[in-house]
């Protein structure tokens, strides 16, 4: 039987140990030159609504970027549940003409942020200020993003690529189940704002699936950001009714919070993966470095050449030990030092190899201690490619499920809980059991860290615009999302594949029921690793483009009654 050695406790020791040699700089692969235009478009979202609203956004002229504001605003009407105009997203954007960017839309701590708001009066974290009412908002950065969508890579005005958000908000449709699910999960925190009744129970009643539902305050806070930009939600009477209602229930924000909001282009993370090129997330998310220190890891591997428990086997102790990285190391790149030439490293990560067995799991405990970070759990992704091929991939939340539950009066916002994906109190657990450290600590103007990994693949013959939602699950759902895609898998084969994880700590590999046949699992838990069955997993949404034909393809996910994937 193969012994694990004991690897010491200690990070520093740990780092020199695995790295075999330290290289200041990633090898980042060029962009490549402009592909064939496709000639046709293709949209996959978690909902139909949103499908249908960017594909109108298409047909009436506009690019990726356009139909991308279009789909991210619908979803703020009819699946605020995951994202909204209350929350922030990240996307990684690839122009025609080969340039690529990184936009950060993520959400950031007010001036005023206090961490002993975050305490209960025993010094114990409160779980209540971190996730419900205006005290774990942080200022949005959707409406700041779709109007820097617009102003900078659209073809169309921001008020007509919002025109179906407003039409559909203004009208109203049918409530799915999922929306009427979430919002009875949190009834009792939603009856805790006035605001928050009238808007999501109406008649003080839960609403059922297929109620007509009408959205009118956030269709007039929607035609005010197409009317003024920025300024019609950060300045004038959206920004006033938005600082009034956090106060009046004992929040902090200031217009100056407001005003200053900053949309941030990052340079996207590449990584070179058996001929493939990923772009992908940098910080503020974790999701991007852990994806690439992963692929980097298994890129040592022929995995091919492995049966199924053995292959598992390397992903997952890859995943630990990113996981254990991202935990330790990440947070706001405005205010954090970061060792991302190391974390990057493909010698980095050869060093990492070293201390995976092949058939044996490593205990987390054996590992250099680390502190955690907070993953959250609802979240939406979409993804786009135009006919002359522009790709937006794009991961948007308000955090938990119904965010904040708080609905500022009068302009229809619901605000994202954010504030918890900040380690807000320095190693004490958060919701969802993990520790903090002190990269991520809340500070004024900070974004803090989140797991979104939108996604562009890059091979030969085909691309892949993949992403999900499904907090720290989602760095590894879109890892095997990009698995999938390089081993041959079409968009439905992607999103319909059964799922598994590991972050680390707690040390155990959640799976999908279904995702392993009993000999595979049996095989996995003789090598260590303790399995236990999870549901649900992220809603995935896919679009790929094959080269050769230019044949587009677009998948929502299964898991999702009401997600459409459709090509023009
Ligand atoms: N709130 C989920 C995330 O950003 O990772």
């Amino acid at each position: 039987m193969n012994r694990v050695a004991p690897v010491s406790r200690t990070p520093a020791v740990w780092l020199s140990a695995a790295l075999l040699v330290f290289v200041s700089s990633f090898a980042c692969a060029d962009a490549p030159a402009p592909a064939a235009r496709p000639g046709h478009a293709a949209i996959a979202s978690a909902n139909f609504h949103a499908t249908e609203a960017g594909l109108e956004v298409l047909a009436k002229g506009g690019n990726a970027f356009d139909a991308a504001i279009a789909v991210a605003s619908t979803l703020s009407v009819v699946e605020p549940e995951s994202s909204g105009i209350g929350g922030g997203f990240m996307a990684v954007l690839h122009r025609a003409d080969g340039r690529e960017v990184f936009l950060d839309a993520r959400e950031t701590a007010p001036a005023a942020v206090d961490p002993k708001d975050y305490l209960d009066k025993n010094g114990e974290p409160n779980r209540d200020t971190a996730l419900n009412g205006p005290l774990s908002a942080g200022i949005p950065g959707e409406p700041a993003g779709l109007a820097w969508l617009a102003a900078h890579y659209g073809k169309l005005p921001l008020s007509a690529s919002l025109a179906p958000a407003i039409r559909i908000a203004r009208d109203g449709f049918e409530l799915d189940g999922r929306l009427a699910d979430a919002i009875a999960g949190r009834e009792q925190d939603i009856r805790r704002w006035p605001a928050s009744v009238a808007k999501y129970l109406p008649d003080g009643k839960v609403p059922t699936k297929g109620q007509h539902w009408r959205d009118p305050d956030q269709a007039r806070t929607l035609e005010l950001l197409g009317a003024h930009g920025f300024d019609g939600f950060y300045r004038g009477e959206v920004a006033g009714k938005l600082v009034d209602a956090v106060h009046a229930a004992g929040g902090n924000w200031t217009a100056k919070d407001l005003a200053g909001y900053q949309v941030k282009e990052r340079a996207p993370i590449v990584v070179d993966y058996r001929g493939y090129r990923v772009v992908t997330a940098p910080p503020s998310s974790s999701g991007g470095v852990a994806l690439a220190e992963i692929l980097n890891i298994l890129s040592g591997y022929d995995l091919g050449k492995l049966d199924e428990a053995h292959r598992t086997h390397l992903v997952i102790e890859a995943m630990r030990r990113a996981f254990r990285d991202h935990n330790d190391y990440l947070g706001d790149p405005d205010f954090v030092k970061m060792p991302l030439d190391m974390l990057l490293s493909p010698y980095y990560a050869a060093g990492l190899r070293q201390t995976i067995l092949p058939d044996k799991a490593t205990p987390s405990s054996m590992l250099p201690v680390s502190t955690g970070t907070d993953p959250g759990m609802h979240t939406t992704h979409f993804s786009v490619i135009d006919k002359d091929g522009n790709i937006a991939s794009i991961t948007l939340t308000v955090n938990y499920t119904m965010g904040s539950t708080f609905v500022a009066a009068g302009t229809g916002v619901l605000l994202n809980d954010e504030m918890d994906d900040f380690a807000l109190v320095p190693n004490k657990p958060n919701v969802y059991g993990l520790l903090g450290s002190v990269a991520n600590a809340p500070a004024p103007g900070k974004r803090m860290l989140s797991s979104m990994t939108p996604s562009i693949v890059f091979g030969a013959d085909r691309v892949g615009v993949i992403g999900s939602p499904g907090g720290s699950t989602i760095i590894t759902q879109v890892l095997e999302g990009v698995l999938a895609f390089i081993d041959g898998k079409d968009a439905a084969g992607i999103v319909g594949q059964k799922r598994y994880h590991h972050q680390y700590m707690p040390d155990r590999v959640d799976v999908e029921p279904g995702a392993f046949d009993p000999a595979t699992a049996d095989a996995l838990t003789r090598m260590g690793h303790t399995l236990k069955e999870r549901s649900p997993w992220g809603y995935m949404n896919v679009v790929t483009w094959d080269l050769k034909t230019n044949r587009l393809d677009a998948a929502s996910d299964p898991r999702r009654e009401s997600g459409l994937g459709k090509v023009q």
